[in-house]
C-alpha cells in the first residue's frame, strides 16, 4: 500500500485509531505525527503527585494544559528561545518536532518551595539571592533524584556544551515566563523544564521539550498568596481546574469551547 505523505495543515483530520503510540506517560500521550520528525503531543486529564502515589481525574485538566503550554512555547519560540511547539491541531493535542530527550528535569527555582524547602529547611516563599538551577535525573522508579554536574557528565547523560545549553535556555524560559506572569500579578516560583535534541542537517540543538503548564510551574497570586498550580492537587487545597482556569484567564488564553464572559448588563 503507498501512503501519501499528508501536509502539517492537514493534520486535524489525522484520525486517532490508526496513528501509532509512542509513549504514555503519567499526563499525557505521545503519539506518531503524520510527518517525519513530527509527533502529537495529547494531554490527559490525569493528575498524579508524589511519583503517583496520589492520582486523580481532573476534567478539562487536559485542555487547559494544552491551551497554556501552547500560549508559552509560542511565546518562547518568538522571543527566538527555540521549541519543540509547531501548532495546536485541536483541544487536546498539539504538533511537536520529534526530539531525543535528554533524561533530566531542570528545575529553575526563584523562592524556596517545595523539596527544596524542605530540604534546606528554609521557609517556602523566601526569595534566593539568584535564580537555582537543579538538576534530577528523570527515573520514575528512583523517583526522579536530584543530580550534580558531576553526575551529568560521569554517566554521559549530557555533555559540558549541553550543560552550558542547558543553563543558558532555563534562564531564559525563567526570564520570560517570570516577566509574563508578573503581568498578570502571579510570582513564577519555580518551574521544571524538560530539553530535547534535534538535528538539523550536520548540527544538533537543543529546544525546550514537553510542557510548560501550571502542572510543573509553582504559581502564586502575588497579592493573596493564593496557589495556582498544581500544589493544590499535591496538598488539598482545593479545585485544581479553578486554579488553572484563573491563570488562563489572567493570560487571556480560554480553551475554545468556553463559555464567552457576560457583557456588563446596564442597571437601571
Ligand atoms: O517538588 P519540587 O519542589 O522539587 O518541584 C520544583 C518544581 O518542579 C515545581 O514547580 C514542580 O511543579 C516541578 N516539577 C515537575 N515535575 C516533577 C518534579 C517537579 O513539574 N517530576
Amino acid at each position: 500500500m503507498v501512503f501519501s505523505r499528508r501536509p502539517v495543515h492537514m493534520t486535524e483530520s489525522f484520525p486517532m485509531a490508526r496513528r501509532k503510540k509512542i509513549y504514555e506517560g503519567k499526563a499525557k500521550i505521545l503519539y506518531e505525527g503524520p510527518e517525519p520528525g513530527t509527533m502529537v503531543q495529547y494531554f490527559k486529564d490525569d493528575a498524579t503527585a508524589n511519583n503517583a502515589e496520589k492520582r486523580d481525574v481532573i476534567d478539562g485538566k487536559g485542555v487547559l494544559n494544552n491551551r497554556l503550554s501552547e500560549f508559552f512555547m509560542v511565546g518562547l519560540n518568538a522571543i527566538g528561545v527555540p521549541t519543540h511547539f509547531l501548532k495546536r491541531l485541536n483541544m487536546r493535542e498539539q504538533l511537536v518536532r520529534q526530539c531525543d530527550i535528554i533524561p533530566l528535569e531542570v528545575i529553575v527555582r526563584n523562592f524556596a518551595a517545595g523539596t527544596m524547602a524542605k530540604r534546606l529547611g528554609i521557609e517556602e516563599g523566601t526569595p534566593l539571592p539568584r535564580p537555582i538551577v537543579e538538576y534530577c535525573y528523570k527515573d520514575d522508579k528512583l523517583g526522579d533524584p536530584l543530580v550534580t554536574e558531576e553526575h551529568i557528565a560521569a554517566f554521559g547523560w549530557a555533555s559540558q556544551q549541553d550543560m552550558d545549553d542547558i543553563l543558558s535556555l532555563a534562564l531564559r524560559v525563567n526570564d520570560f515566563m517570570s516577566g509574563l506572569m508578573y503581568g498578570v500579578g502571579i510570582k513564577l516560583v519555580d518551574f521544571k523544564i524538560e530539553v530535547g535534541r534535534v538535528y538539523d542537517g550536520d548540527f544538533q540543538r537543543l529546544i525546550v521539550a514537553d510542557e510548560i503548564s501550571p502542572d510543573s510551574c509553582r504559581l502564586w497570586d502575588m497579592e493573596t498568596g493564593r496557589k495556582l498550580d498544581k500544589d493544590v492537587f499535591r496538598r488539598d487545597l482545593g479545585d485544581l481546574a479553578d486554579a488553572y482556569t484563573e491563570v488562563a484567564r489572567r493570560l487571556g488564553v480560554m480553551p475554545a469551547n468556553a463559555t464567552p464572559m457576560e457583557k456588563p448588563k446596564l442597571i437601571n
